[in-house]
């Protein structure tokens, strides 16, 4: 955007997303106690059951802050690579170093047996996926079976904590009395329960848990207490003792929810900005220097197994809310929205030639849960294209597993569109030479124009550009981009 007068002092920033300080670690060297109580300055021995990408680097902080972690995995790939201290998560940064340094120190191990790791342990930190099933109410069967298989070791004094995002008031009415059954023991009394988010971004994991505030909420004050001074103990951000696991629960839906509605309504604005021959980022980034103003980015959707899921779990138990499932409606109409545009640009998709760029839910996560990538490919075929597709993070046997043709990078091909569903780097070093017949290029997440971690990307004489509320007529270059005149 040109300044026109003098630089404004207001942080005005395009997406919603701030970067928080980080906290400086406070800790001293805690004494190790068993068992352990919740009392300040202790530490004692913990698992985590789910050792996946969040789960892992739970387990690295953990034992980086003096805890004896055994993280607990149902795949024994996993447990043999935690064991031998390597990550089996390659994209997040730090991790491979975390996972080699807590095991070298003898402070993390891996097991498939969860009952004998809980019965050894003051804390047991819960972290296996729930999904939604076909009927999109949440698919309990990985957290059940966690659950199930802790149970035999739940003994008095332990404190187990979920982290995974339910439903509001799963803690309390579905997962506590399961562990009572079958222990035979009281929550809250005996063995304490409670409820914390998390609230972390793939990529950025360590960084977030530095500075994100830790919501923790018990199903009783004891439940509450444990578990605030176990997080205490562990991170250096700030620790939000809630009134409750309903509270706690509820807070990581809200603020969830929040951002799925909130990017609805920005792919709204960008069908009027195309409407009224505006430049939708222009828009954004003018409206949220009014700091009331925090829109996100609109896009071809909202992927991955976090915002597209948890408005579900929302409305699982409250179906009447009409905003909520209007949001999720407009965010999943954003690939039929990009590919009757395509169809009106190419005048109709039978038999063209179309490669489809980034197929996991977002950039450097190699994830496909519930990625766009899957109906977009899906319904561009169903019209009649011929789809090939490329992702940096997946093997061609991956690809051809999951969905597409895998192209070749750096091949020749006929391609007449180019879409692309992540904003990944590789895609600056796209040679469109390659594609002579190239005739549009469809940039799902507005990334070619220097708008996220993509520097500007010039297309060649001729071929189209098409975002998401963003038009050949209006696009901008940023001012420090080439070619830009101020
Ligand atoms: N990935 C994210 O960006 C993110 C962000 C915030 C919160 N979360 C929360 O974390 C949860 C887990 O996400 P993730 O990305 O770590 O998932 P993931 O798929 O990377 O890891 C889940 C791990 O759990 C293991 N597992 C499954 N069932 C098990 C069982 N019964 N016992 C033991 N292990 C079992 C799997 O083998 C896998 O290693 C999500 O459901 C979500 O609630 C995820």
């Amino acid at each position: 955007m040109t300044i026109v007068s003098r630089p404004s002092n207001v942080v005005s920033f395009l997406g919603g997303s701030i970067t928080p300080p980080s906290n400086p670690c406070t800790h001293g060297t805690p004494r190790t106690v068993a068992p352990w109580t919740g009392e300040p300055g202790t530490v004692g021995r913990a698992v985590v059951v789910g050792a996946g990408k969040m789960g892992l680097p739970l387990a690295v902080q953990f034992a980086r802050h003096g805890w004896t972690v055994t993280a607990v995995d149902v795949n024994h790939d996993v447990v043999a690579a935690i064991n031998e201290g390597r990550s089996h998560v390659a994209e997040e940064p730090g991790l491979a170093e975390g996972v080699g340094e807590v095991h070298a120190a003898g402070r993390l191990h891996a097991t498939s047996d969860a009952a004998a790791a809980v019965r050894d342990a003051d804390v047991a930190v819960l972290i296996v996926p729930v999904m939604l099933d076909d009927a999109q109410q949440p698919d309990y069967r990985y957290m059940d079976s966690a659950v199930d298989s802790i149970s035999g070791g739940v003994h008095p004094g332990l404190t187990v904590i979920f982290e995974t995002t339910l439903p509001v008031g799963d803690t309390r009415g579905r997962f506590a009395p399961r562990l009572e059954a079958a222990s035979g023991l009281k929550a809250d009394a005996d063995f304490f329960v409670a409820f914390s988010p998390e609230r972390l971004y793939s990529g950025a994991v360590f960084a977030n848990l530095s500075t994100y505030p830790k919501l923790v909420g018990g199903i009783g004050p004891e439940s509450g207490r444990r578990a605030a001074e176990f997080y205490d103990s562990v991170l250096d951000a700030e620790i939000v003792a809630m009134s409750c696991s309903e509270a706690a629960e509820f807070s990581k839906i809200a603020e969830t929810t929040y951002r799925d509605v909130n990017i609805a309504l920005a792919n709204e604005f960008a069908r009027v900005a195309d409407r009224v021959g505006v430049n939708v980022l222009d828009v954004i980034q003018a409206a949220n220097s009014q700091p009331y103003s925090h829109i996100h980015q609109p896009g071809i959707g909202v992927g991955g197994h976090c915002i597209p899921v948890y408005p579900h779990l929302l409305l699982s138990r409250a179906p009447d809310l009409e905003v909520v499932s209007t949001a999720r409606r407009t965010n999943d109409a954003q690939v039929g929205n990009a590919i009757k545009a395509l169809e009106a640009q190419l005048g109709g998709l039978d038999d063209v030639p179309i490669l489809v760029l980034g197929l996991t839910y977002r950039e450097n996560v190699k994830e496909l849960a519930y990625s766009r990538a899957l109906p977009l490919i899906e319904r561009l075929s169903f019209h009649g294209a011929n789809v090939m597709a490329y992702d940096p993070l997946l093997s061609t046997e991956e690809i051809e597993r999951c969905c597409a043709t895998p192209y070749r990078w750096g091949q020749p091909a006929q391609f007449r569109a180019i879409v692309t569903q992540t904003a990944d780097k590789l895609w600056e070093e796209i040679d469109f030479s390659l594609f002579p017949k190239l005739e549009v290029v469809l940039d799902g997440r507005n990334s070619f124009d220097g708008n996220n971690t993509l520097r500007w990307i010039d297309l060649p004489a001729g071929v189209r550009y098409m975002g998401i509320g963003v038009q050949d007529a209006t696009r901008r270059r940023p001012a420090d981009a080439p070619g830009a005149t101020r």
